[in-house]
């Protein structure tokens, strides 16, 4: 069977997405009774991080070791890389070891040639392109409090990231559209937002896309990498925090979701973070839920 990777929303069907989301809720309902059954025994996983990580690192450690499987976590100065290994080199001598390979890096290319000379699957755990596996919980999360996504609205208020193009590839293949607003001069990718048509639809004005949504999404404003740029995106971004008026133009019954980390008082107030519409919890914790599924999916 050919070895099937997940670098981005694209390498899996929407019925896949979908049921993907459902085995996620079974097997989150079989942990709060206690339940794990050890799928993946035997198999065992290399986590290659080159980006800091909490929420990744600890949902996909953890969510292998419930599965009955062995994580091995590989920091940059833990590995050759950092002294110049090649990826090809590591991917290789990694996959005569181990059944999969997650990897948080920062440019897509990286995540590519892994996948490229791997014989085993690898995961995209974030890329400065894509962070596929947190729309994955982002997804369960949206279901979990509304039910079906399809012809739902959602917007999207900051940066046009990583986050943000995975947001637009699950609207693209889940048929709901999402409503960009970004300053000008940091809006998505423009090949993608081509390649999603009518499924997003971008302006520079966060009421405008916030208005009657079902959803308002937010992240950093300055994601890793960026740092340097923090100072001057904090002022480019004035007017984007996700504050009560937005929330307030959206539905009454929106819901506030971020990926984490939060920088509260730049992209989210504190009232808006800790607030009833918010559900930023539930997205970190269906992490764990929605990559055992993934895991399942891929290795079992
Ligand atoms: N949301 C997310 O990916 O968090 P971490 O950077 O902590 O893994
Ligand atoms: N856009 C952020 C997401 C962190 C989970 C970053 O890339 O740093």
């Amino acid at each position: 069977m050919a070895i099937r990777h997940f670098l981005s929303l694209a390498d899996l069907a929407p019925d896949e997405i979908l049921a993907l989301v459902e085995r996620a809720r079974e097997l989150k309902a079989a942990r709060a009774k206690g339940r794990l059954t050890p799928l993946l025994k035997g198999k065992t996983m290399a986590m290659v991080f080159e980006q800091s990580s909490t929420r990744t690192r600890t949902s996909f450690e953890i969510g292998m070791a419930q599965l009955g499987g062995t994580a091995m976590f590989m920091s940059p100065g833990d590995s050759q890389i950092t002294r110049g290994e090649p990826l090809k080199d590591t991917a290789r001598v990694l996959s005569s070891m181990v059944d999969v390979i997650v990897m948080r890096t920062t440019a897509h290319e990286r995540v590519q040639t892994m996948a490229q000379y791997a014989s085993v699957p690898v995961i995209n755990a974030l890329c400065d392109t894509y962070h596929p596996c947190q729309i994955l919980a982002d997804l369960q999360t949206f279901i979990e409090h509304r039910g079906d996504i399809a012809g739902k609205n959602i917007a999207w208020v900051g940066d046009g990231n990583n986050v943000c193009h995975s947001w637009m590839n699950a609207a693209r293949f889940l048929n709901f559209t999402l409503h960009i607003a970004t300053p000008k001069g940091y809006e998505p990718d423009a090949v993608l937002v081509k390649a999603c048509g009518k499924a997003v639809k971008l302006s520079n004005d966060p009421l405008q896309a916030t208005k009657n949504t079902d959803c308002v999404v937010t992240d950093t404003w300055a994601s890793m990498g960026q740092e340097e740029e923090k100072r001057e995106r904090e002022q480019a971004f004035a007017g984007f925090c996700v504050d009560e008026a937005m929330m307030t133009n959206a539905h009454k019954q929106a819901l506030f979701m971020h990926c984490l980390p939060a920088y509260r008082g730049s992209e989210v107030t504190e009232s808006v973070l800790e607030g009833p519409q918010s559900v930023v919890w539930d997205e970190a914790e269906n992490r764990l839920h929605a990559q055992k599924a993934l895991l399942e999916l891929l290795v079992a």
